[in-house]
């Protein structure tokens, strides 16, 4: 059992189906929205690099029904409609210019959609009664609460314990769901621990299943119109978490598509029991298979107090992608972010992390390879085989050389964790590593002397570390690794190219020259 498991663990995967939570067009797209997107889009692309012949599904969208979108429209006097085109199309024009490369952007307003939802809603009809509900109802966080989820502010507002959001009260007959029953598979689908990441989230999930309660799945059209009508019933309108979730069986072309399961839904903290109580659950009841792996992320604060619009800190990311570059923010968030802790967001660090390590450890790096006294021809070095046996006694280079050995399968091992943070660090410390190496030889004295073969074997070793480190960075920072590999004029920069070409590269460089155009890989930041 065990054996074939493993075995089974070890066939290359055919396709890759990953999700972002959809995005409600209450509001424009900050950097906490990019950064689940990001998320995403690193893990596809790391996927593709690793296994070319991959068939990918990579999706997002707008989540763009329910109370909360109507009113908001309403507040920003338009039709609710147009604010939602609006709105959707600033997610989408975003997400492109932070080259987020989904395959598939779905809007929930949709007739795909809306057809999709109705069918799903069939399925699980059986398991619903018809009563009234009376309890409290979170329009912010479009969710019921009972009385022991609510507590009172010092002004004697009501708000719900867990987003400190106002609630309203709700008298009202709905559809409902009972959750209790399916207690028991949901806990075996949850007994495995690789099932829900990081861990401090699952054991948040396995304590949440001894909570299990009724739900109500859809509100009377008369509070909220915007969204599906429940089939066979124009009274009502399908709740809104129910409506989103489905977004996700729409994109796999359910009930024809054969990308279901998914392999990773990617959501922040706050949508965790939407993810992992209340769609495992509807899933069973549909008999239909289950995500295979739910990837859930902390927040990001700014100078460590929450993004909020009454703060007015709330960070737009095409700003800051004209203040530190696109590649640069992608590069911040991916690097600070942390799925387990919520990661801060500031000017000052912003403006630290990328002049150091992507100025300086990478950019001056390159420089330095480039520079006319050391590579007038600017050439791809080839390596001496008697001056590179000479370097086996330097220190530096046995450490760096360790690190690129095994560069490929470690960082792998973080990416397909989506632990990306970690991977980041391997590269980093290894083009530190390898910055201590040149440094150490001082290949500016040599060119100057006559141990050319020493020269041409420094710089062979330092451009075959800025190759590997541009190919393990591709899934991070895309445009800014492709900028570098097109200097370094390398075809070749799948995964497995991930490996040192000690003695001779001339498979990998052709022609064994670097591009002959100036590049500054990133400009330094002021730091005021
Ligand atoms: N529409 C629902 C999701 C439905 S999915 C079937 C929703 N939308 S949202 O726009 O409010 O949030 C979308 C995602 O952004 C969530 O994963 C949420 O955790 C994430 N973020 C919202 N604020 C964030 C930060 N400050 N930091 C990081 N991610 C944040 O919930």
């Amino acid at each position: 059992m065990c054996g074939i498991s493993r075995s089974l663990k070890n066939v290359p995967k055919t396709s890759y189906f990953i999700t972002t939570p959809i995005f409600y067009v209450n509001a424009s797209p900050h950097i906490g929205h990019l950064y689940s997107a990001l998320i995403a889009d690193a893990s596809a692309r790391f996927q593709k690099l690793i296994n070319p012949s991959i068939n990918i599904l990579f999706s997002t969208g707008t989540d763009e029904h329910g109370l909360k979108v109507q009113k908001a429209a309403e507040a920003n006097k338009m039709s609710v409609d147009k604010y939602c085109d609006i709105i959707s199309n600033s997610y989408r024009s975003t997400f492109q210019t932070f080259d987020v490369g989904h395959t598939s952007f779905i809007r929930t307003t949709s007739d795909r959609h809306k057809k999709c939802v109705s069918r799903f809603w069939d399925k699980i009809r059986p398991h619903m009664t018809e009563g009234k509900y009376t309890g409290w109802y979170c329009m912010a966080d479009e969710t019921f609460l009972s009385e022991d989820q609510i507590e009172r502010t010092n002004d004697g507002v009501r708000v719900s314990k867990e987003s400190g959001r106002p609630v309203e009260w709700a008298e009202e007959d709905n559809y409902k769901f009972d959750l209790r029953p399916f207690k028991e598979d949901l806990q075996n689908w949850l007994s495995d621990p690789h099932r829900i990441k990081p861990k401090v989230f699952h054991d948040i999930l396995c304590r949440e299943v001894n909570d299990l309660y009724e739900i109500s799945l859809s509100r009377p059209k008369s509070r909220v119109d915007w969204g599906v009508p429940v089939p066979g019933d124009s009274g009502q309108t399908v709740y809104v978490w129910l409506d989103a979730l489905v977004n996700y069986l729409t994109v796999s072309g359910y009930p024809d598509g054969g990308f279901w399961p998914p392999d990773v839904h990617v959501c922040g903290k706050d949508i965790l029991k939407f993810h992992g109580v209340f769609w495992p659950i509807f899933l069973i009841a549909a008999g239909l298979q289950l995500p295979k792996r739910i990837f859930v992320h902390s927040h990001w604060k700014v100078d460590d107090e929450k993004m909020s619009k009454t703060k007015g800190n709330v960070v737009d990311p095409v700003g800051a992608g004209r203040a530190y570059t696109e590649s640069g923010l992608r590069y911040f968030l991916l690097r600070e972010g942390t799925a387990h802790s919520d990661g801060n967001y500031s000017d000052v660090k912003i403006r630290r992390i990328l002049n150091s390590e992507l100025a300086d450890t990478m950019g001056n790096l390159l420089n330095r390879c480039c520079g006319k006294a050391i590579n007038p021809h600017l050439i791809y070095h080839k390596s001496n085989p008697e001056a590179f046996m000479n370097l086996s006694t330097d220190p530096n280079f046995r450490e760096l050389d360790q690190r690129l050995n095994k560069l490929a399968d470690v960082v792998a091992g973080h990416y397909e964790e989506l632990n990306f943070y970690k991977g980041i660090d391997e590269i980093v410390a290894t083009l530190q590593c390898c910055n201590r190496f040149f440094e150490h030889n001082r290949p500016w004295e040599l060119a100057k002397s006559d141990d050319l073969d020493k020269l041409s074997s420094i710089l062979h070793v330092t451009l075959e570390t800025l190759r590997m480190s541009a190919i393990t960075l591709q899934p991070i920072v895309p445009a800014l690794a492709d900028r570098l590999l097109n200097k370094l004029n390398v075809d070749n920069r799948n995964w497995d190219q991930i490996k040192p070409n000690w003695i001779d590269n001339n498979e990998i460089v052709n022609p064994n020259c670097l591009q002959n155009k100036n590049i500054i890989l990133f400009k330094r930041l002021i730091i005021s």
